[in-house]
């Protein structure tokens, strides 16, 4: 019921020969409103989920369900327009499926942005966030089963999972374009239903400065085969219990559509840099 590893060097093979000599170096998993920059990649060389053995589609709303190859400000880049969530009904094991083919296609950086709810109420709707941590305590991990050797250890550490030296090159970039970015901590919900306000109580209590449905597992995946991460937060709304106002989809999508400016500039400035 787990992939092998040999299907892992499936998909990988399958894209190679798309790709031929084209090697990787940054993956790109954009959440919300980001997925645009897929489109942006200089000379690209698209290849749907459906055509990757072992790939999964990914249905959520605005995301295109491709891995586009290319270069982006200089950097080789394979970005995924389009991830796939556990509320679409994926194990773990498949929402990280696609971060180890990367990871055997040469790529030895991620970089993940989402779109998730606010829950620092000194902050507000619209802010950047730097994510430092994560908490994924929510169902099982992405590494549960057998472990597979080739790509990390059975108990891999987890203290550094969001690169140190890749958090102080956004810091710079975020200075350098003038564009204010806030640092926090991540917190994992499944969904896909919007948290209860006493579930982002709880977050709060826990340490977490925004919370969402996407990211943590990927990240997981992407620290045990050794990748290093670089992620990002669109805080596009408060959490629920906040304000007085139900939380909806659309306000997600317009507030990434109203940030996708300065997200964008920041997240290739920080491309550039690496
Ligand atoms: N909660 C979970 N996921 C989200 C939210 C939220 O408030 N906003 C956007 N993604």
């Amino acid at each position: 019921m787990y992939h092998t590893f040999p299907q892992y060097q499936e998909s990988a093979a399958y894209i190679r020969g798309r790709i031929g000599s084209f090697t990787p170096q940054v993956a790109m998993i954009l959440g919300s409103g980001l997925g645009f920059l897929g489109d942006v990649v200089e000379d690209p060389i698209c290849v749907s989920y459906r055509d990757i053995p072992h790939f999964k589609a990914s249905t959520a709303p605005g995301h295109k369900g491709q891995l586009v190859f290319g270069t982006l400000r200089g950097k080789r880049v394979a970005v995924m327009q389009g991830r796939m969530h556990h509320y679409e009904g994926y194990s773990y094991e498949e929402v990280g499926y696609a971060v180890r083919v990367l990871r055997l296609l040469g790529c030895e950086t991620l970089v993940v942005t989402n779109a998730a709810g606010c829950v620092n109420t000194q902050w507000k709707a619209g802010d950047l966030m730097l994510i430092t941590d994560q908490i994924k305590i929510f169902m099982e991990s992405p590494l549960r089963g057998e472990n597979i050797p080739e790509f990390g250890p059975r108990f891999p550490d987890a203290s550094h999972l969001y690169t140190p030296a890749l958090q102080e090159l956004a810091r710079g970039a975020a200075r350098d374009l003038g564009i204010p970015l806030r640092e926090g901590v991540y917190m994992y919900f499944p969904g896909p239903q919007y948290e209860t306000p006493a579930e982002v109580r709880f977050a709060r209590t826990a340490g977490a400065d925004a919370v969402g449905m996407s990211t943590a597992p990927e990240v997981i995946v992407a620290g045990h085969c050794g990748m290093q991460v670089l992620g990002f937060t669109l805080c596009s709304n408060m959490a629920a219990g906040i304000l007085d106002q139900p939380l909806s989809e659309q306000e997600v999508l317009d507030a990434a559509a109203a940030c996708k400016d300065k997200f964008s500039r920041l997240v290739l400035e920080c491309l550039a840099r690496l």
